[in-house]
């Protein structure tokens, strides 16, 4: 194929490894900086280095104040379209910046600055973005959790940054009801030992809570009374280096990783992505129908298009139901987005839905450009139906929360190249990405290996997680030295377009959501009447992946299994909440194993699959997996 055509990509990819400095300087220079870096690139600082090392710059000046200044005033900043609240509310650049100054003047009325954590545990409302732009204008470093996790896993989280406040609201809306976000909040409050000083309530018009004396405080009086004493925080100057935020993703344990997130390099990437991947133009429309929880929301919904002077849409609803497979048309033709950025399990829900893509036609998508989709990989079948009956280049792109923004794409503004179903196409500046055996040998074209990125990994990758240097070490630098180990495996073809098959830990991805099945495994342990389980991910048509659980009794359990079995999906629900989408537990005698007593969890997977088996050499009994191929049969 020929890959070489009108981009610029070749040349532009290639400088950025041949000059990284004179890249990313040269990116830096979109970028408003208090002191502009004069050493770009520092060997010497952080575990491989630091980008900006001696810049200092404010993130909310560049994503607000700065185009409020440069003529953007008026425009609008962000549209909160919410079919489960049933509204619309826009934003300007002006009304946003007034808004993050007021808040950030609470924050600081509360003994909240530079350094200091603070936990947002928020549905997508546009409060929430206000909140992180108020820490970051102030130099707090936010942790957002998502929505859906449970309170324990927002206790650990609580627990590893120790914030001084956390903002939450009284519900999220899911449709068909209403997710109380209180009592969560007060038993990860209970359940942690480093409890914050304050919280900062928002009482959502759907449902009221109590708040708790001393500690709880109601957002829109703050906010009222701030405004009335005329109370506006300015930008504090941080370094480059400083973190601006921290985003706790699934490990290969029940503890969750802090990824730290920088300032400075973090500005430099995310603004270079817009336009030279995204193909995004200043005001106009961009849509990312992520979470604010997820790194994806992070970066698209609130940082990247608020540096590049977009206008960013914040939808509060799902691709169905809320109220038809249409939803996305609707929001993409009545703000005239031109660009939209979501995860194809949600279009694998839309097919099912509306497989003809009827709705499709119902709206007037003529501004509409390009379709972006991430967070698991995009299946050729998913990508060539929306490619059909939208029209538009479907492009799949490759990233994880640690990298805060694209390893591998299609750079649509450096002039898109062919798309190859399957692959996310090539690396991104910056990114050296290598297919490797495990002696960290490059394999040839072709040939699946580990895929990992030789270091220094560009801006806007982590420099850490927060205060766990050794983990970060042992968790991403120590297997391949000089290399950034990425945990996906994979290949290139012969045109250098890359290929990401699947992890190589115990993580899975359940509708573009990364779940760590050893953290499950803990909490079905933890259940009295179980001796032994194995939870792995089995594939579900419309989320990719499901978590399925394999259950051993105890010698003794007199319950029957089927009471167990709803326990445990009860208490996943319970320890790590209703994202998991953990529904289906299975009791079997006993798990296939090796003679050394390791579980047998891929040929169990491929059962599950219907994929095509073969019993493994070392299996320690071979009969016990006909037992799980008849186990499964009878959960249907
Ligand atoms: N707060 C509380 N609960 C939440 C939640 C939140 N913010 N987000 C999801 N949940 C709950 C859901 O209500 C659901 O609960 P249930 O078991 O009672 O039905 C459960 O968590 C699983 O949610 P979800 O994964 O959203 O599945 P779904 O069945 O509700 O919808 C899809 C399926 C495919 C439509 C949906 O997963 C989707 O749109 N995914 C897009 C994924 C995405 O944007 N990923 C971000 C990475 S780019
Ligand atoms: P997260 O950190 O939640 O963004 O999840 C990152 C993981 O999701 C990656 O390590 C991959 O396993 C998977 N992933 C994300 N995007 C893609 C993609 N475009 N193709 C293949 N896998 C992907």
């Amino acid at each position: 194929m020929n890959i070489q055509g009108k981009s610029r990509y070749h040349e532009v990819y290639a400088r950025s490894l041949r000059d990284p400095e004179g890249f990313w300087a040269e990116a830096a220079r979109e970028i408003d900086w208090i002191e502009p870096a004069r050493k770009i690139f520092d060997p010497a600082m952080g575990l491989y280095g630091r980008w900006f090392s001696d810049a200092v710059v404010n993130t909310c000046y560049n994503a607000l104040d700065r185009h409020v200044a440069g003529g953007r005033a008026d425009q609008t900043a962000l549209i909160h379209d919410s079919p489960l609240a049933g509204r619309i509310s826009k934003f300007t650049y002006a009304q946003l910046l007034h808004e993050v100054q007021t808040l950030a003047a609470v924050l600081q009325d509360f003994g909240v600055g530079k350094g200091d954590r603070v936990v947002l545990y928020m549905p997508m409302v546009p409060e929430a973005v206000v909140a992180m732009l108020a820490c970051a204008r102030i130099g707090a470093v936010h942790s957002v959790v998502f929505g859906g996790f449970a309170a324990k896993e927002l206790a650990t989280r609580i627990d590893d940054a120790k914030p001084k406040l956390i903002f939450s609201a009284s519900c999220g809306l899911e449709p068909g009801r209403l997710v109380q976000y209180k009592p969560l909040l007060d038993e990860a409050i209970r359940l942690s030992s480093a409890k914050p000083g304050a919280c900062i309530i928002l009482q959502r018009p759907q449902q009221a809570c109590e708040l708790t004396a001393g500690r709880d405080h109601d957002w829109a009086k703050l906010r009222t009374d701030a405004i009335a004493s005329k109370k506006s925080a300015a930008c504090v100057p941080v370094k480059a280096t400083d973190p601006l935020y921290i985003l706790y993703t699934s490990g290969t344990t029940g503890k969750p990783k802090g990824v730290v997130r920088d300032n400075g390099g973090h500005l430099v990437a995310l603004k270079w992505s817009m336009f030279n991947l995204y193909g995004v133009k200043p005001g106009e429309v961009w849509w990312c129908a992520s979470d604010i929880g997820w790194v994806v929301g992070h970066s698209y919904i609130v940082y990247g298009p608020l540096f590049h002077g977009t206008t960013s849409i914040m939808y509060e609803g799902k691709p169905i139901g809320t109220p038809d497979a249409g939803a996305f048309w609707r929001v993409i033709s009545e703000h005239k987005a031109v660009a939209f950025f979501t995860a194809p399990t949600a279009f694998r829900a839309i097919k099912k839905e509306d497989p003809e893509g009827k709705f499709i036609r119902q709206y007037d998508l003529s501004q509409f450009r390009t379709l972006f989709l991430a967070g698991e990989r995009a299946d050729p079948p998913t990508v060539e139906w929306a490619e059909q009956r939208l029209k538009v280049p479907v492009i799949d792109h490759w990233w994880q929360t640690e990298t805060g923004w694209c390893i591998a794409g299609n750079p649509m503004g450096l002039g898109q190249l062919p798309v190859k179903h399957g692959s996310p196409t090539v690396p991104m500046p910056g990114y050296q990405v290598d297919v490797v055996d495990e002696a960290a040998r490059p394999l040839p074209p072709g040939g699946m290996g580990s895929i990992v990125i030789k270091l220094p990994l560009p801006p806007g990758c982590l420099p850490t997680l927060w205060e766990q240097d050794e983990r970060c070490k042992e968790a991403y630098f120590n297997e391949f030295p000089g290399y950034y180990k990425t945990s996906d495996a994979g290949y290139k073809d012969e045109d250098g377009y890359l290929y990401v098959m699947g992890r190589t830990d115990d993580i899975i991805n359940v509708a573009g959501h990364r779940l760590s099945t050893g953290g499950m495994e803990e909490i079905l342990a933890s259940h009295p009447d179980v001796a032994e389980c194995a939870v792995l991910g089995i594939k579900d048509t419309v989320k990719g992946e499901v978590p399925c659980g394999f259950l051993v009794l105890k010698a003794g359990v007199t319950r029957g299994a089927a009471e167990v079995e709803k326990d445990v999906v009860a208490l996943v629900r319970e320890k790590l909440g209703p994202v998991a989408a953990f529904k289906l537990a299975i009791t079997v005698a006993r798990l296939p194993k090796t003679r050394s007593g390791k579980i047998l969890r891929g040929t169990i997977k491929k059962i599950a699959d219907g994929e095509p088996w073969t019993i493994p050499a070392t299996i320690e009994d071979p009969k016990v997996l006909d037992e799980i191929g008849e186990a499964l049969k009878r959960r249907t």
